[in-house]
């Protein structure tokens, strides 16, 4: 949602903080700033800029402040407009204390009354303010920072990862963490805190990862962790294994394109060591889901956001058409609300990139709370999600840095499809024949995603006949309208234009009155045994004049015959096209988003990781 840096030690730490907050841009972006604590002056100086960090870099050039100790803040809006003044770190009254936060702060409002009543004056909009006011409130009456900071954590409700610094203990920053993720770096004679590692890996792999309600005061030697009792902890240290590379864009224009194209090796690393050696199964790193567990479920439940839920999807699909265990799916954020019927003997897989969404988040803790076996899927190993869940299958798909998830889906899915094998061969639904079919066809995915990816060129030219489209539906039966539902979310998010996913069979009982001369129609169409059906729906559109664009199956003749446009994935299993035929669709909705000159790792309005409700 808003990323955070910190620093202490003995570099200037203002380009360190500009280079983290660059690397945590894609977490928010509507404004940013540093505090910095400068020994001329004996005071803590705050630069901050609406708009992107690059506004910042060019303010701090104007105005160069220079300092040992500093905390950084790239903001997505909650509270109050993307401003100069809403922006973080936040003041107190006095200029003590300046305090960077990403999350919600619940009882802000009952708070600041508190505090006005008592004379304090408020700047800005944001509940983050409050934070800082009530610190250098509790700070007036103890003298010390730590102790003020824990006794402002007492009074405070809702999520937050905090930086704080106080001009009278330069010597150290101070975080805290509840339902926000935030970790420590660890350098030589210096220290760090963070969002997520990309801010700080150019310093340091090794990090403390904090857990909710813990509070970390940081120096440049030494970092100490307490509890909320304020007892002393001790901690592991975690060591980062991604390159730096992996957070860099390498020659590409965009993340985004670096990732798309990192999907064969993405596949591949889901796939290697996944399969038993002697061909008889899937190994998903001891998690315990044997013949005997799954002898206690009868029902499997998804969970999951946007992308991810899409992926889950498939894995619903996949789970009742092979293993036949009915499979219930929700958006995390109706889960939690709508009282679910789950029980010790269900299995909730929680699907997410980031291991940090709320939504996906607490509904882990809900499925949890009703004794459900959580089984969560997730990228970012340490985060929240993987943490909380009682097993976890990593995703491997390295930084996803591009706001619009793609390697991160393709992952999901591959995952999807073990999970299905490996429950299939588990509980006898699978003959041994059918299995090794379907582990030759998934070894030859990555070789298929290439081929795919070779034609890039092909889907920009679409990009450059289609660019006018107001309108774009698609549709698709089966597996493919599951694809055609994350290729129109791609869509929306970059190319900011209105799409419909449609089930193809469903749009002559409404939408299709929508149809008019020139609508963009893509028509995924990789289902042999729905072909014939889904290419009826399309003669219907093109009827009405719409403008075809179709995916579909190498060969296929009647698609060259009646598509306007379209592009060929290689032939492999039915249960297996979904990794494939998305890849066009990523392909078109960046290009789509290139052509309409849209910013598309930072796409308007959207964070990476959506940490708040
Ligand atoms: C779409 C996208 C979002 C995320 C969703 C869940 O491209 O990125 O829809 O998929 O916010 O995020 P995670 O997977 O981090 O839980």
């Amino acid at each position: 949602m808003c990323g955070i840096v910190g620093y202490v030690g003995d570099r200037n730490a203002v380009p360190v903080l500009l280079q983290g907050l660059k690397k945590l841009e894609y977490r928010g972006y509507d404004s940013a700033g540093v505090a910095v604590y400068s020994e001329t002056d004996g005071e803590v100086v705050v630069c901050k800029a609406k708009g992107r960090v690059e506004n910042l870099e060019n303010k701090l050039y104007d105005h160069p402040v220079k300092g040992r100790l500093g905390i950084g803040h790239t903001r997505w809006a909650t509270h109050g407009v993307p401003s100069d003044v809403n922006a973080h770190p936040h003041f107190s009254s006095s200029g003590e204390v300046a305090v960077v936060h990403n999350g919600i702060i619940e009882n802000y409002m009952e708070i600041k009354e508190i505090l006005q009543s008592k004379g304090y004056e408020f700047v800005s909009e944001t509940d983050t303010e409050t934070v800082a006011q009530l610190i250098e409130y509790y700070y007036n009456d103890c003298g010390d920072i730590t102790d003020a900071v824990f006794r402002a954590l007492e009074k405070i409700d809702g999520s937050y990862a905090l930086g704080i610094i106080c001009r009278d203990f330069p010597d150290r920053m101070i975080a805290a963490k509840k339902n926000g993720p935030l970790i420590v770096g660890l350098g030589e004679g210096e220290n760090f805190i963070a969002s997520d590692m990309t801010a700080i890996l150019k310093y340091t792999r090794n990090t403390y990862v904090l857990e909710d309600d813990e509070v970390a005061v940081i120096y440049k030697d030494d970092v100490k962790i307490f509890n909320l009792d304020r007892q002393e902890i001790s901690k592991e240290v975690y060591v980062v294994n991604w390159s730096i590379e992996a957070a860099e864009k390498s020659g590409y224009d965009h993340f985004m394109l670096k990732e798309i194209f990192e999907q064969p090796k993405v596949v591949s690393d889901n796939l290697n060591h996944r399969f038993k050696a002697d061909g008889t199964g899937v190994y998903l790193d001891g998690i315990k889901l044997d013949r005997e567990v799954l002898k206690s479920i009868n029902k499997i439940y998804v969970v999951a956001c946007g992308t991810a839920y899409y992926a889950g999807l498939v894995g619903k699909f996949l789970i009742e058409k092979i293993v036949r265990i009915p499979v219930n799916s929700d958006v995390a954020s109706e889960f939690r609300y709508k009282d679910p019927l789950i029980d010790e003997n269900t299995l909730v897989l929680a699907i997410s990139q980031s291991g940090e969404t709320a939504d996906t988040l607490e509904a882990v803790r809900l499925a949890k709370r009703r004794g459900a076996k959580v089984l969560a899927i997730v990228n970012v190993v340490g985060s929240t999600i993987a943490r909380e869940a009682g097993d976890v299958l990593y995703t491997m798909a390295g930084p996803e840095i591009s706001v619009a998830s793609t390697k991160a889906f393709s992952a999901q899915v591959t995952a999807m499809f073990l999970l299905t094998l490996h429950i299939a061969m588990e509980s006898g639904r699978m003959s041994l024949e059918e299995f090794r079919e379907i582990k030759h066809e998934m070894e030859l995915l990555p070789s298929h995603i290439n081929a795919i990816l070779s034609q890039a060129p092909i889907v920009k030219r679409f990009m450059e006949k289609y660019i006018d489209s107001k309108n774009v539906f698609y549709i698709g039966r089966g597996l493919d309208y599951i694809v055609c539902r994350e290729g129109s979310l791609k869509l929306k998010e970059i190319a900011y234009l209105h799409s419909e996913p449609y089930a193809a069979g469903e749009l002559k009982h409404g939408p299709i009155a929508l149809i008019e001369p020139s609508t963009l129609v893509i028509g995924v169409a990789t289902q042999q045994e729905l072909f014939t059906k889904t290419l009826s729906n399309i003669k219907e559109v093109k009827a009405r004049g719409a403008r075809v664009l179709m995916i579909a199956m190498e060969g296929s003749t009647e698609t060259k015959e009646f598509a306007d446009d379209y592009i060929f994935i290689p032939r492999t299993h039915p249960i297996l096209t979904p990794l494939l035929a998305n890849i066009p669709q990523q392909l078109f909705a960046y290009y789509m988003a290139v052509g309409l000159g849209n910013d598309v790792d930072k796409p308007r309005n959207l964070a990476k990781s959506v940490t708040v409700e």
